[in-house]
């Protein structure tokens, strides 16, 4: 990928004065942050089903997330992407993906749900209450950390009122090879599906996200609205939702269906378990010369973990 002189770039500047423009929570003490996220969701009053010690990642003041990380900058968030929709070649989906039209948008999220709705973008824009930076670890062995706004996916999931059947959720992206040029390439069965299991998207870190560096979300990052799950690898963030299922059965996923010995279901980042055909004891930095060692559940371990207790890492990959 092409290096890019710092001198062109003022991303953390940039980033850090639109938040003041904001004045969203984050810059308040991690307590504050944690009362105003719960209580900025306009729309839902109810709490996660799995509540989990509260945390939000870059509840810090400056530019790097809760572990002293620096931003990756924002031409690299939005100049280096995984989109096979629109073409493999990571420097060229914003080239490719530049002319997506992502509104009108509706999102319908049904299955086993008490009240299954049809979703706009201005109902979504009602939920908007959260700032996250997050790491982006990718299976590929690169990772980023980025600042994302959106939603918690709970606050949306709430509204439908999950079922008690209700075990996994479904993720769809649109399918549509007219303004998705690589849904052409007929080795992958589209559209592009993922899969949580309902505890992991009730979570707070759970993230729905509509912007990056406090922009609306460019074309290449997802737009208009895409999934961020950071503890697991990146391809589980699934980019431009257009269906959110509620099923009893697990989800199988785009990935999962292309390559079942490679890429599990669960797809928790794990230092400890590699990809069949490289190690994932260590990652590049996007932007550093040198690899750093991949931290187990990307760093998030003591937020998450409790989710898998008892259960075999190495087997439910
Ligand atoms: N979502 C869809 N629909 N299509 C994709 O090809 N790639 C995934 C994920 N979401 C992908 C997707 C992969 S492999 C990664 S690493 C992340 O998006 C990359 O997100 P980014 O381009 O915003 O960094």
């Amino acid at each position: 990928m092409s290096h890019i002189p710092s001198s062109e770039i003022t991303p953390e500047q940039l980033f850090w004065q639109r938040r003041r423009m904001f004045s969203l929570p984050m810059f308040a003490g991690a307590s504050t942050l944690l009362a105003a996220c719960g209580s900025a969701a306009p729309v839902s009053q109810e709490p996660p089903a799995t509540p989990e010690a509260p945390f939000t990642p870059g509840a810090v003041v400056g530019q790097s997330d809760e572990l002293g990380n620096t931003l990756t900058p924002y031409e690299t968030v939005t100049g280096y992407n995984n989109y096979y929709e629109f073409t493999t070649d990571k420097e060229r989906v914003k080239d490719v993906a530049a002319g997506f039209v992502t509104s009108p948008w509706s999102v319908v999220v049904d299955g086993l749900v008490a009240k299954p709705r049809t979703f706009g973008l201005e109902d979504l824009q009602a939920l908007q209450a959260a700032e996250r930076i997050y790491r982006l670890r990718c299976v590929e062995g690169w990772s980023m950390v980025v600042p994302w706004s959106g939603f918690p996916l709970h606050a949306l999931l709430s509204l439908v009122e999950p079922t008690a059947t209700a075990k996994y959720v479904r993720f769809e992206t649109l399918n549509d090879v007219t303004r998705m040029p690589g849904q052409s390439e007929p080795w992958y069965q589209w559209p592009y599906v993922e899969g949580l299991r309902l505890d992991e998207a009730m979570h707070d870190l759970t993230l729905m996200a509509t912007g990056v560096y406090g922009k609306p979300l460019p074309a290449q990052n997802g737009a208009p609205l895409r999934l961020v799950v950071p503890w697991k690898y990146g391809f589980k963030s699934i980019k431009a939702v257009v269906r959110i299922t509620l099923t009893d059965t697990q989800p199988t996923s785009l990935w999962m269906a292309a390559a079942p010995d490679e890429y599990g279901f669960f797809a928790n980042v794990n230092p400890r378990v590699d990809h069949p055909r490289w190690s994932q004891a260590d990652e590049r930095r996007i932007g550093e010369l040198g690899r750093r060692p991949t931290l187990v559940f990307n760093g998030y371990k003591d937020q998450v973990a409790s989710m898998y207790t008892g259960m075999d890492l190495r087997k439910f990959y």
